[in-house]
């Protein structure tokens, strides 16, 4: 990558009085990019997808994210779901003040600015078999890695996990790339209970090279012990509250192993998921570690 004017090799800053290494990829990951909504869908009453025009190509890879700022609002953290010449894809799922902001004021139209590709995606074995596990938002980023990894000749099964049956959608996304079966709790769909569960059968009948696994963090972790038992690999996204994006303030953190999802993830091997004191914030509202 040939240095911009504002990318000089290893600059020294002062903060706070105290002096400190800048790496020239900070200042190339801290620059935003304008983009013009080019279309918005409704997925669910709580769920849309974003078609984002970027004046840039920024081709990430599957699993990493960009932060979206929206002034005055603020900035989040949100993983590619598609992304094509300088076309991207978000599925925003309405939870507090940003998300809410966007789905009633930014659309076809809009201007937006956003930073990234930021952080560590999925590792892509070219012709493995795969399975993709997800729920809820976790959708996705595995979307973006099945359409990658069906053209580097892996084969696919996806499982995608759904509370309710109105919580349902990117089904037929899916679909178009591979093998897909969907569970819902309240019975209404293919299987009756949680993607987990639907995961455990699948794995009592087919071996898999590698499970990708994305959603939230007390799903993760029974994920991660049923691979673990069948000594499968796992590779997991993880999220905490994302502030500066560059692993620099350590807002997310993931104790005790000093890790931050920003720069070290938010991929990470399933593995770390046994090793952790906290879940996530909002998976600590339902769960206990106590397992
Ligand atoms: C790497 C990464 C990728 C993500 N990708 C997506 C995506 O593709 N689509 C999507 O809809 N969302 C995604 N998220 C989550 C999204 O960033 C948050 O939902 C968003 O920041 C919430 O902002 P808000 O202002 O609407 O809610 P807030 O008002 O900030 O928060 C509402 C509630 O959600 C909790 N919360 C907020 N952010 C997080 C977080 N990161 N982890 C745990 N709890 C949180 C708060 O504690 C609070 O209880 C991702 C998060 C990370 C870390
Ligand atoms: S968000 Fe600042 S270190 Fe990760």
């Amino acid at each position: 990558m040939t240095n911009t004017k504002d990318d000089k090799p290893f600059t020294e800053t002062g903060i706070s009085g105290k002096f400190m290494r800048i790496e020239p990829s900070y200042t190339m990951r801290s620059r935003y990019i304008i983009g013009e909504v080019h279309k918005v869908r409704r997925l669910t009453q709580k769920v849309r997808e974003y078609i984002i025009v970027l004046k840039e190509e920024i081709d990430p890879d599957p699993g990493q994210f960009a932060m979206l700022w929206v002034p005055g609002v603020g900035e989040i953290p949100l993983s590619f779901a598609d992304y094509t010449s300088k076309t991207v894809k978000f599925v925003i799922s309405r939870v507090g003040a940003v998300t809410t902001y966007i789905h009633q004021n930014i659309g076809e139209g809009s201007k937006i600015l956003l930073r990234g590709p930021l952080g560590k995606g999925f590792t892509i074995y070219p012709s493995r078999n795969c399975l993709l596990v997800g729920g809820g938002y976790g959708l996705a980023p595995l979307h973006y890695l099945a359409k990658k990894l069906s053209t580097k000749g892996c084969r696919l099964k996806i499982l995608l996990g759904f509370k309710n049956s109105t919580d349902i959608f990117y089904v037929d996304e899916f679909r178009s790339i591979s093998n897909t079966f969907i569970s819902s709790e309240d019975g209404e769909e293919e299987f009756r209970g949680t993607v987990v569960e639907l995961m455990k059968n699948i794995l009592e009948e087919e071996s898999f090279a590698i499970v990708y696994a994305c959603g939230r963090e007390e799903m993760l972790v029974k994920i991660a012990r049923e691979c673990a038992a069948r000594n499968v690999k796992l590779e997991v996204s993880l999220e905490r509250i994302i502030k500066c994006g560059l692993g620099v303030c350590g807002s997310c953190s993931i104790e005790p192993l000093g890790l931050r999802v920003c720069r070290d993830g938010p991929v990470f091997d399933g593995g770390i998921l046994l090793r952790l004191e906290d879940l996530s914030r909002r998976s600590n509202e339902k769960i206990c570690m106590n397992h």
